[in-house]
């Protein structure tokens, strides 16, 4: 028996064979399981051992040989369609798409905004870019009121240039002098800068709707300071306001623990409630949180958020009369960092994918 004679009608009958159909006779007629080869193969345990060695072994790679032979003129004679259909596993799972999603930030501000929706608070937003008038002067925080220094503030420049100064202030001031006609109107477009915290949006939103009602502003704010593991020169507040006749201190109580209980799904969450400053609110207040945790960074009290009742001067600013109620700020990063334990608030704005992708 000549193995490599074997070898040689392969090739001459395979050069011949056009389409897959041929092919696939070829192979069975060689290396099915009654073909030539497998035949040979099949007869070597009747041989002596001497011949058995040496018939097995050329018989062995020759088998070798012809299936990547077969398999290689298979490929190259199927069409792409038939290929497709006689992928080995149909019921493989189709490939993922890798579609992108939503930043932590939003997905906690969105849950954010749910909550208070649920407890009847209207959803309101503010400009990022504001006046010195909204941002300081309107709540209780004049020139060169110490407290200003509580804030460090981006000024926007061209509003350092005195020309350009001139022209935008005239430009702005007229479009709202023909909207409202207070005297003083002027003197609030001073400046322009950064908004350094959600509170102007309070001002805004009290000059152009009456009492009662109950809201909240998620938004972007800036610090013109050093950033480190919890300080950023930007990131987001929310804001609460709560106007009434007799909207109480209690009222903040019980919104803001039924607000921390559902966002941290924690009943047994603990509050502490201490005297703290803020121009625009009297008295003004720090909440602290304790949670119910087994990880001992979080189970400790936790600074959360500035809080108060409105100040009567902020009422004058937008001509409230016989009306009381409260505000809050809190760090919408500071939330989500204890929520999903994020180290560092730097990494929500870093634009590193594989941070991102976590959540
Ligand atoms: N605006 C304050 C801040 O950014 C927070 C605050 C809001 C405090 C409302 C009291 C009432 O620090």
């Amino acid at each position: 028996m000549n193995i490599g004679k074997i070898r040689e009608r392969v090739l001459a009958e395979l050069s011949k064979s056009a389409d897959v159909k041929t092919l696939d006779m070829l192979r069975v007629k060689y290396l099915g399981r009654k073909g030539e080869l497998t035949g040979v193969l099949r007869s070597l345990k009747n041989k002596p051992l001497a011949e058995r060695r040496r018939l097995g072994s050329e018989a062995n790679k020759l088998q070798k040989e012809l299936e990547t032979i077969f398999s290689e003129a298979a490929n190259r004679l199927m069409t792409k369609n038939q290929k497709l259909t006689t992928d080995p596993d149909l019921t493989r799972p189709g490939e993922k798409i890798s579609v992108g999603h939503r930043h932590p930030l939003t997905r906690v501000e969105n849950e954010i905004r749910e909550i208070f929706s649920s407890m009847n608070f209207t959803i309101v937003e503010g400009p990022e870019v504001e006046t010195e008038y909204y941002n300081f002067d309107a709540l209780n925080i004049p020139a060169n009121h110490p407290a200003r220094d509580m804030w460090d503030t981006f000024w926007l420049k061209s509003f350092s240039n005195p020309s350009r100064m001139k022209s935008n202030k005239s430009r702005i001031t007229n479009s709202i002098l023909e909207k409202n006609s207070r005297d003083n109107i002027r003197e609030k477009f001073e400046r322009y800068l950064l908004r350094t915290h959600t509170s102007p949006v309070q001002i805004r939103y009290m000059e152009t709707h009456k009492p009662p009602f109950q809201i909240v502003v998620p938004g972007r704010v800036f610090r013109y300071e050093a950033t480190d593991a919890s300080h950023e020169i930007n990131f987001y507040q929310l804001e609460g306001l709560m106007v009434g006749s007799s909207v109480s201190l209690a009222n903040f109580k019980f919104v803001i623990e039924e607000f921390f209980k559902k966002f941290f799904e924690d009943q047994k969450i603990q509050f502490r409630f201490r005297p703290s400053y803020f121009p625009f609110v009297e008295p003004g207040l720090e909440v602290d949180i304790k949670l119910t945790t087994k990880n001992r960074k979080l189970s400790t009290w936790l600074e959360i958020m500035g809080a108060g009742m409105v100040h009567p001067r902020v009422f004058e600013a937008v001509k409230y009369k016989n009306v009381q109620g409260f505000a809050f700020g809190v760090g919408i990063d500071r939330l989500a960092m204890i929520k999903y334990g994020i180290p560092d608030i730097r990494l929500f704005y870093n634009g590193d994918l594989r941070f991102i992708r976590q959540f």
